[in-house]
């Protein structure tokens, strides 16, 4: 199993959410964690679930984690309800984690479900004026700068730039890496 983090954070503060939702409006982005993630197993938490637009999250699996036990999903073949990361340990496909901030910082406490990739996207631009109770990565920022290594490619598209980093000293499924890195040479750049 690969692991692979994606996230979209504000350059210098790592704000990454407002509330339930997004604090900018970018449909490159949108589109580049769609495509990375086609198909794959998306990890999510209660929050950032139900946030989405249901219409993103329909026919797409998902293990959303929730330690409420209130989770309520809108796509009961595809989406499945986890109260338990550790649960994940042994999972049998490659897992994309897709936030929010504290289902992040979580995988990158637990040693076994640390990400081997993370596909970190940098937003340069402003964040709405109106956006309020900000949600931010900065503890994840402080470990992947520790403990991963960016590769040298830099991809910018609509004032983000994108860099995917390898967990150092872990080897690192290079199918996984390949694909990503072909997505954003073509599409994602
Ligand atoms: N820009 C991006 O790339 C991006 C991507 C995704 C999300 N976001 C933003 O991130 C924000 C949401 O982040 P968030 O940190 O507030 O929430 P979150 O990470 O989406 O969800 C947290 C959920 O995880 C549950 N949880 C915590 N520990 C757990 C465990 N050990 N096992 C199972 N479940 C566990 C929590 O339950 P309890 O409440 O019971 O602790 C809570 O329901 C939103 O603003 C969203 O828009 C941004």
């Amino acid at each position: 199993m690969t692991i692979v983090s994606i996230w979209c954070r504000h350059k210098g503060d790592n704000v990454i959410g407002a509330g339930l939702g997004l604090p900018w409006r970018i449909p490159s982005d949108t589109r580049r964690f769609r495509n990375l993630t086609a198909g794959k197993v998306k990890v999510m938490g209660a929050r950032t679930y139900s946030g989405m637009p249901q219409k993103v999250l329909l026919g797409q699996k998902l293990i959303i984690l929730d330690n409420t036990n209130q989770c309520e999903v809108f796509d009961e073949k595809n989406h499945q309800v986890c109260a338990d990361i550790n649960l994940l340990k042994d999972y049998p496909e490659d897992l994309y984690i897709s936030g929010g901030a504290t289902i992040y910082a979580l995988f990158f406490k637990i040693a076994p479900l640390m990400p081997d990739v993370v596909v970190d996207c940098v937003y340069n631009g402003e964040i709405s004026v109106d956006a309020k109770d900000l949600v931010d990565v900065s503890a994840s920022v402080a470990i992947l700068e520790q403990q991963y290594t960016p590769l040298p490619q830099r991809f910018e598209l609509d004032n983000v730039i994108t860099t995917i980093w390898l967990k150092k000293g872990a080897f690192v499924a290079q199918d996984v890496v390949k694909t990503i890195l072909q997505y954003m040479e073509t599409e994602g750049k």
